[in-house]
């Protein structure tokens, strides 16, 4: 009975906890998701996901640490401990379901494609890329890439560490096209797009974007629902949406 009872104590430890506790919040993100996580010309980490981490922190009486990670290896840095949360412009996947859990989304997203402008009267939608003389880019470890893989499997894929480098690549005509979530894709078009890139901006997949924890939190997940139900009503959210994404 006891020792039932002292497992059951502590399996409700939350990192609810361990926040309070250390008077810090810690955030795992990739700035190279404009405009959820960027870095600006004084290399300060700066963006949508940012805007919201702020408020987080400030609701929860914290201070914010933002711990820049390579996405690739966000999943495996959130268990290691590195950080407490992933507020990086992650999509819910089944796939990384199975292994972390999600609060509900707070943004939807999905795969657009930038392409040289070479081909604009060419290549009118994503499947006309599937074609072994096309090289189409984007980024390792994201839906950008499982998606170029999964359904434009006869292109040549071309994979980058980095998101700007991969659209890049394509307005200096190296790649053909880079898939990638629809905001990316709006925001480097509209910054350096102009002269070489065109954009197939009808979204391909549906894509629910949201934080990351560790499993087996029901209270934190609970606090970050209803966190985010609250910003989202009172005007907070509506405030970051305008300033980041809202064009
Ligand atoms: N939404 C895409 C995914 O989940 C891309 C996210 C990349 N995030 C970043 N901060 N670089 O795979």
């Amino acid at each position: 009975g006891q020792a039932l009872a002292a497992d059951f104590e502590m399996s409700q430890k939350s990192t609810i906890e361990t926040i309070l506790k250390s008077g810090v919040l810690r955030v795992g993100l990739d700035p190279g998701y404009a405009p959820f996580e960027m870095t600006d010309k004084n290399g300060k980490v700066i963006g949508f996901d940012v805007d919201i981490a702020k408020e987080l922190a400030k609701a929860m009486g914290v201070k914010l640490e933002v711990v820049n990670t390579d996405f690739d290896g966000i999943v495996p840095a959130l268990l290691a401990d590195k950080f407490d949360i992933i507020i990086s412009g992650m999509t819910l996947t089944q796939e990384r379901n199975l292994q972390i859990s999600f609060a509900d989304p707070y943004i939807a997203a999905g795969q657009a494609v930038l392409v040289n402008k070479k081909f604009e009267g060419v290549v009118k939608s994503y499947r006309d890329l599937n074609d072994p003389k096309y090289t189409v880019a984007s980024r390792i470890g994201t839906t950008g890439e499982m998606a170029t893989k999964r359904m434009m499997p006869k292109a040549n894929y071309k994979s980058f560490d980095k998101e700007p480098d991969g659209a890049m690549d394509v307005a200096n005509g190296q790649s053909d096209a880079f898939v990638y979530d629809l905001p990316f894709c709006v925001v480097f078009m509209a910054q350096q797009g102009g002269k070489n890139l065109f954009i197939l901006d009808k979204p391909f997949t549906y894509e629910p974007i949201a934080m990351g924890i560790k499993r087996g939190d029901p209270d934190f997940l609970n606090f970050l629902n209803n966190f985010m139900k609250q910003i989202k009503s009172d005007g907070r959210y509506d405030r970051i949406y305008d300033k980041w994404i809202k064009s």
